[in-house]
């Protein structure tokens, strides 16, 4: 059984993608076998490992991607797999272990115009289920909202991690999570089948782009104490933390997206002592060693 893990968090912008996908190669580079949905319509994830030029053959073909899943006499979710994702210029896979299910701008239609009797998360799970045993790790890069597609991820998570600025907005962001998250729980109860374990709580709060020189104590305890009133309440995970591994702010962050390569293939950042690829594999190995019960 894998474990299941959407990063989402309400407010945009926090670095949820840039967190998800390089810490999945970070996960794949130890050697697990993960897999990567983007459930973000603005298809950032995708864009940036198939990079351009691939991910448009796959946009103006209508097939492939998440949207297509939705649709019976499309594809399924196995058909939708790129294994091995991250190529070199020739071609060449690069990063074994790194799967992705891509999305295209389609996705944006499951919001309104997909009718079906059954909910697309429900949809999604029977999916999943077919081909979630060939991973180690399956991981939802979810938008900044609870609509459709993030409720895809949250549905058939276990696990639910918040990537966060140190700032007001982000706090806002996640308590607006929480309430929005538990409220879907309710409304989707009827369709989680046995085999699933209980609905995804938050587990962690992962600071990110964090400039240097910056303290960060006030925003970092400002969210301690809603984390702990939180678990009082029993809305989010009794073993919940802030992470003890934050993700620096660094330009190279950018700069990966342009190369088309997740951070841990970026020769320059990988060959220095000190940089962010250490943060992210910090996250990656703190996220490892983080089961909650
Ligand atoms: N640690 C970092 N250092 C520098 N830039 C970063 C860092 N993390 C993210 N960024 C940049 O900040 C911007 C937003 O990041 P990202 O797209 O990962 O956020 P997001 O939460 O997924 O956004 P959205 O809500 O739109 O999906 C991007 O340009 C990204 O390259
Ligand atoms: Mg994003």
């Amino acid at each position: 059984m894998p474990r299941k893990i959407s990063l989402i968090n309400y407010k945009g912008g926090v670095g949820k993608t840039s967190l998800i996908v390089n810490t999945a190669a970070c996960l794949a580079e130890k050697g697990n076998r993960v897999l990567l949905f983007d459930l973000d319509t603005q298809s950032n994830a995708s864009i940036w490992l198939m990079r351009l030029e691939r991910w448009n053959v796959l946009q103006s073909s209508g097939r492939g991607d998440i949207f297509s899943i939705f649709d019976p006499a499309e594809d399924t979710i196995k058909d939708c797999i790129i294994k091995d994702v991250v190529q070199d210029k020739s071609g060449k896979s690069i990063l074994p272990g790194l799967d992705i299910v891509p999305t295209t701008f389609n996705l944006v239609d499951v919001e309104n115009e997909y009718k079906a009797q059954r909910p697309p998360y429900a949809v999604f799970q029977e999916q999943l289920e077919e081909i979630e045993d060939n991973y180690d790790y399956i991981l939802f890069d979810c938008p900044p909202n609870v609509l459709r597609a993030a409720q895809c991820g949250i549905f058939c998570s276990n696990e639910v991690y918040i990537p966060s600025n140190p700032d007001a907005l982000s706090l806002i962001g996640f308590t607006l999570l929480v309430d929005k998250m538990l409220k879907f729980h309710q409304r989707s109860a009827s369709f989680r089948k046995p085999g699933m374990g209980k609905p995804a709580q938050v587990q962690g709060i992962i600071f990110n782009a964090i400039k240097t020189g910056v303290d960060i104590d006030v925003p970092k305890m400002r969210m301690q104490f809603r984390l702990n009133q939180f678990k009082k309440q029993k809305r989010v995970g009794a073993s919940a933390k802030i992470f003890s591994s934050i993700v620096r702010d660094a330009i190279v962050v950018r700069r990966a997206v342009t190369l088309g390569l997740p951070i841990n293939l970026v020769g320059q950042v990988r060959e220095e002592e000190d940089s962010v690829y250490k943060d992210y594999t910090d996250v990656a190995q703190e996220l490892i060693n983080h089961k909650p019960s």
